[in-house]
């Protein structure tokens, strides 16, 4: 099957890569014919992102850079905006909606760089690795097997089974680790891992609780002070999921008292926005805590899978009209759409639109071969198949029809 027309040619679509996104993005849009790329090395503010938006179809940024409401309205051709990450705070979500502009992320490629970050941070506690090292650089040679031990046989208690915390289990059995979880959703347990009914009988039965859970209201706080007390004595902390999840001070006070025997902290409530802020915490200087500045998902692999999905998402979108994962916009899974013609349509989400599609279909005989439509908020998107349509005679009065964002047709 050949590839679709598209209303304007693939040539012609200006694609805008912020931040240095990965290579790899620019490749997949060559690849699928999209040869206007603009792959800037960093993020671009104010009047140079405005200029630079101008005429634009597609851009990907990470997240330094501000898409609010007025360099959505320097975008007046955005079709689509990908964030190479997981945060889409940095976009004005509802406002690019409005605009029918979809919203793309890449929320679980770095699944596997934080699974591996955690099985060395567990290794790392069991040997109370850091002290050893911080003491060997002050010329303290502490060679001891006291209280250091293999992960082999130990029961690592997770919390939160979703796209981590399966992938740490399959890891940890893989070195020999018994795995107990929870999880508030019914999830399949992968190898022999088994399932814990509540949170606290996950804490009382494990030598180390690592924390998978993202940041909701039923999160914060999740680890307090009552938590790690229930905690076996001696056992280890991991938090490589949110900092609202844990305590910090709690957390300290567990760490001095040595009732927790070492914690490793990746996330934290308040974590510096400038590399020359000072990180400001209540675990520093306490010898059995690793800290580490929120790189659990920084590898280069990760960054190459984030181009990968982004870049496919705005392909994707750009040549079917798929929305499948979009942040702020009506999902519609949609393959592609083969020898028939495709008419996408957004549109405010106001009654009547749906038939006045239909109405200006007919009266340009397009018979409809299929249609699906879905809401989301104050959107509409409906994508119609019909057997074959007149573009440049039809878009106008789809464009016409009040109510209607924006409007596309695939040949
Ligand atoms: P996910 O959405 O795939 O899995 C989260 C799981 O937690 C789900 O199965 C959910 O049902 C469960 N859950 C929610 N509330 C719960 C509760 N109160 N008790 C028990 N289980 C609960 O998310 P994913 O991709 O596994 O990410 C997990 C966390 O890791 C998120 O907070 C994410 O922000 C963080 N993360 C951190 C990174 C880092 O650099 N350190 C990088 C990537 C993600």
């Amino acid at each position: 099957m050949s590839a679709p027309r598209l209303t304007l040619p693939r040539t012609n679509i200006r694609v805008l890569l912020l931040e240095g996104v990965h290579e790899r993005a620019v490749e997949l849009f060559h690849e699928a014919g999209y040869t206007n790329v603009r792959h800037e090395p960093g993020a671009l503010t104010g009047a140079e992102l405005h200029d630079a938006l101008a005429g634009v179809h597609l851009v990907g940024l990470r997240s330094r850079t501000m898409i609010d409401d007025p360099a959505l309205a320097a975008a007046a051709r955005l079709i689509a905006a990908g964030c190479f990450c997981i945060g889409t705070n940095q976009v004005a979500l509802d406002e690019a909606a409005l605009r029918g502009v979809p919203v793309f992320n890449a929320p679980h490629s770095n699944t596997r760089s934080v699974a591996e970050l955690v099985i060395g941070l567990a290794v790392m506690l069991f040997r109370d690795v850091f002290r050893k090292s911080n003491a060997a650089h002050a010329g303290d040679w502490q060679k001891s097997a006291e209280g250091a031990h293999e992960l082999r046989g130990r029961t690592l208690g997770i919390v939160g089974y979703g796209h981590i915390g399966s992938q740490v289990s399959v890891l940890a059995e893989s070195l020999g680790m018994r795995v107990v979880f929870h999880d508030i959703r019914p999830v399949l347990a992968l190898g022999n891992a088994r399932p814990r009914p509540s949170l606290r009988s996950v804490l009382v039965s494990s030598d180390l609780v690592t924390l998978h859970v993202p940041d909701t209201p039923l999160t914060r706080g999740l680890i307090g002070a009552p938590e790690l007390a229930a905690m076996k004595p001696g056992a280890y902390l991991v938090n490589a999921s949110r900092g609202s999840v844990v305590d910090g001070e709690a957390l300290a006070a567990a760490l001095r008292s040595g009732h927790v025997g070492g914690a490793a902290v990746d996330v934290f409530a308040r974590e510096p926005k400038q590399p020359d802020e000072e990180f400001v915490n209540p675990l520093r200087g306490i010898p059995n805590a690793i800290l580490t500045p929120h790189v659990g998902g920084s590898t280069q692999e990760a960054q190459e899978a984030i181009a990968v999905d982004v870049a496919s998402k705005l392909i994707a979108y750009s040549e079917t009209g798929a929305t499948t994962a979009a942040v702020n916009f009506p999902q519609l899974n949609l393959e592609a759409h083969g020898d028939c013609h495709r008419v996408l349509h957004i549109h405010r989400n106001e009654p009547g639109v749906l038939a006045q599609i239909n109405e200006v279909l007919s009266a340009h005989d397009a018979n409809i071969l299929g249609q699906h439509l879905q809401t989301q908020g104050s959107v509409g998107y409906v994508v119609t198949d019909v057997d074959e349509i007149d573009a440049a005679e039809a878009l106008p009065t789809l464009r016409a029809i009040e109510g209607t964002l924006r409007a596309r047709v695939l040949y």
